[in-house]
């Protein structure tokens, strides 16, 4: 049972981003030089995943755009001897098979994930939001197919997160079974904290078992009147072994202004051309603000 299919939901409508997300996807917003959505193309890519299914919806076209060839560019590029540029280019586009559907209304994350059904079929699968960043020693996802391998059942990527914060996030309950390995009982979204099971939230990754398309159906809208995932997967782990992951690396909610500030500070201080000057610049900026 091998994950050989991922599905990146990239049609909310970026409130929490406004104005910038008015007339572009949230997903398109740059971390440094390249979209948001790229840096989790090529999370998946790197785990050895090639068919991607990518849910947009209106206004979403620069996303199939960037994935796509531009042949205009790539012959300006070639014309100019700009070949590093063009290589780089054309590895957008063919890096894997990326497919998309349209989610017709913006109706919650679980619905966006029901609109992959018939792409999955009856394999499991792997789901990376389109705006969640994970940087690490280890890619997240690659983590999480080698719990999948050995439980082969369900695993969603948790963190722990300040108890202040446990109203943001769906939040788990269950057992710690072994170091960074819960089985998971019961799932509450978006709890207050005098009710929170815990404080595991989950984050933009998951890898789920066909069964939770079933539940998806039969999940009446919740929260903020959307069909939530988390609902679903609480019937789900109800019925099947769910699993909850603490994944090693640093998470940066990039739909988030403050999340993608941290995520493009960090970056730009770990690039080799960046990161020198940007670490200098910064430390003047500091020291004077002190
Ligand atoms: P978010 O809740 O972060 O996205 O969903 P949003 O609704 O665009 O954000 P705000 O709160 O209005 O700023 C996580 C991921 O799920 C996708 C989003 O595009 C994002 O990548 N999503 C969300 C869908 O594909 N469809 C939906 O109906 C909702």
């Amino acid at each position: 049972m091998r994950v050989k299919k991922a599905v990146i939901p990239a049609a909310g409508l970026g409130t929490r981003f406004l104005p910038a997300t008015k007339a572009q996807p949230k997903e398109m917003l740059p971390l440094i030089d390249r979209p948001i959505i790229q840096y989790i193309v090529e999370e998946v890519v790197a785990c050895g995943i090639e068919d991607i299914l990518i849910i947009t919806g209106r206004g979403k076209r620069a996303i199939e755009d960037h994935f796509d060839r531009c042949l205009e560019l790539e012959y300006y590029l070639r014309a100019k001897d700009k070949e590093e540029w063009l290589t780089e280019i054309q590895q957008i586009a063919t890096m894997a098979n990326i497919h998309y559907v349209r989610q017709r209304e913006p109706r919650g994350l679980g619905h966006a994930v029901l609109c992959a059904r018939s792409f999955i079929g009856e394999e499991p699968f792997a789901v990376l939001l389109g705006d969640d960043i994970v940087k690490g020693d280890r890619l997240c996802l690659a983590q999480m197919l080698e719990v999948f391998a050995e439980v082969k059942a369900t695993v969603i990527a948790v963190q722990k997160v300040p108890l202040a914060e446990v109203s943001k996030y769906g939040i788990i309950s269950g057992q710690e079974i072994r170091p960074r390995v819960f089985a998971v009982q019961d799932l509450v979204e978006k709890p207050k904290p005098e009710e929170a099971p815990s404080r595991w939230g989950v984050t933009g990754r998951y890898i789920l078992t066909p069964r939770v398309f079933g539940f998806l159906e039969q999940t009446s809208p919740g929260a903020g009147g959307e069909i939530q995932l988390t609902d679903a997967l609480k019937v789900l782990a109800k019925e099947e072994q769910v699993f909850g992951y603490a994944f090693t690396g640093r998470r940066y909610d990039a739909g988030d202004k403050l999340g993608y500030l941290k995520a493009t500070v960090e970056l730009a201080l770990e690039r080799e051309d960046l990161g020198p000057p940007f670490f200098e610049y910064l430390k003047n900026l500091l020291v004077g603000r002190e």
